[in-house]
């Protein structure tokens, strides 16, 4: 079986990667990333000698580039992880967002339809449904949830899924697409709430908290989200969405506080900011479809999983270090400096 894994030098397209050499000798894994500011080659160490393994840097947009890709190693199936990730930069400049994570993906599927593959898997989000209200606990997203989104990230990831399914309908394409709630775990770059306080709070600086820290979000173990792609995409039915969420709701707030408690740094670092703008408030899913259709279950609990999470950003340092101290520090200024 050979599997395309389109931004796999990002967090959890590597996680996914790992995941599928160590579980498939007979897997053959090509990453095909264009090595944005959130790709990084250092994150494809672990693998980078594996036979089994092969990297090619180019963007998914580039229609000549992913046919060559194709033409060469006859994929059976490509899980499409590449995209724009990242809500607050989305606020500030939508337009690489339509073209990666929208023409992006037409041209993934445009070359599946040319070359012909098993399966095209889209990831997609849980920020598609948009949010949910915090005063009903009782409401959860499912996969017939009404598309609804707030930000240019989720309206263009929603787009794309849109598109998908058309594929889907319109040329008889066998895709899949998955929509899982936040991940967090090793090789997350820091710019997203967690890795970000994790890194800030061992440079004793300051936790920047949008709002009042009350939006909540539903945390997944990323190893577990890999688990479950890799179900759908091997007995996962053609033409299907699949929800994918642990029940782990928590506050950012609630959050932040574990992350200082975990690492003995005091809560006086906390910082209210300015909200996000269009800031969803609640986000929830229901996994029952994959969990009766596939028996997937969320194995790691939070209390373990952010352990892991912190105990490797402290054994890693030199992996975020690199990170911070280039071009993202451009980026904290402009984002949090006069926030
Ligand atoms: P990430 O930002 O860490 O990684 C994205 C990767 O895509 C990077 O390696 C980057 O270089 C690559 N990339 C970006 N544009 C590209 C292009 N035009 N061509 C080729 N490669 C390109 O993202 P992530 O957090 O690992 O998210 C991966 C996917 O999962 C995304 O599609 C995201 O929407 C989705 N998702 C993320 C989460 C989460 O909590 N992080 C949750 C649900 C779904
Ligand atoms: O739900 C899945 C989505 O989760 C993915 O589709 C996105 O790719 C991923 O980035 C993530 O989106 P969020 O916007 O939920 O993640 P982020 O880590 O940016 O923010 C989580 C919450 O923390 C959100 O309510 C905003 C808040 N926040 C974030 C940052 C970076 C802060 O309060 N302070 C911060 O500095």
């Amino acid at each position: 079986m050979t599997i395309i894994v389109t931004g796999g030098a990002g967090f959890i397209g590597s996680n996914f990667i790992f995941y599928i050499l160590k579980k498939y000798s007979q897997h053959r894994v090509i990453c095909l990333d264009k090595l944005t500011y959130a790709g990084n080659l250092a994150t494809l160490k672990p693998v980078i000698d594996n036979p089994n393994f092969s990297f090619c840097r180019a963007d998914i947009c580039d229609r000549e580039a992913v046919y060559k890709l194709f033409e060469e190693v006859q994929p059976d199936i490509i899980v499409n992880f590449a995209a724009e990730s990242h809500v607050d930069r989305s606020i500030e400049d939508p337009g690489v967002f339509l073209q990666t994570n929208i023409m992006g993906t037409a041209v993934l599927m445009d070359a599946c339809r040319k070359y012909g593959i098993e399966r095209y898997h889209q990831v997609s989000t849980d920020e598609v449904y948009g949010d949910l209200p915090l005063d009903r606990p009782d409401l959860f997203f499912t996969e017939t949830t009404p598309l609804h989104t707030s930000s240019p990230y989720s309206s263009s990831k929603a787009s794309a899924d849109l598109l998908v399914l058309a594929y889907s309908r319109t040329y008889g394409l066998p895709v899949s697409i998955s929509r899982c709630s936040n991940n967090y775990g090793p090789y997350h770059f820091p710019e997203k709430l967690i890795p970000l306080m994790i890194v800030n709070a061992l440079n004793d600086k300051l936790l920047p908290v949008y709002g009042n820290g009350g939006n909540v979000r539903d945390w997944l173990y990323v190893e577990d989200h890999c688990k479950a792609i890799d179900l759908i995409i091997h007995s996962g039915k053609a033409g299907e969405v699949y929800n994918i969420g642990g029940h782990n709701e928590m506050s950012n707030i609630d959050i932040v506080k574990i992350i200082c408690r975990e690492l003995g740094k005091p809560e006086s670092l906390i910082t209210y900011v300015p909200d996000r703008k269009g800031h969803d408030m609640r986000y929830a899913i229901d996994p029952t479809k994959i969990h009766s259709e596939l028996g997937w279950l969320p194995e790691i609990k939070f209390a373990d999983g952010i352990k892991k999470t912190i105990k490797w950003y402290l054994e890693n340092r030199s992996w975020w270090e690199a990170i911070i101290s280039g071009e993202y520090q451009k980026y904290y200024q402009k984002m949090y400096g006069d926030r």
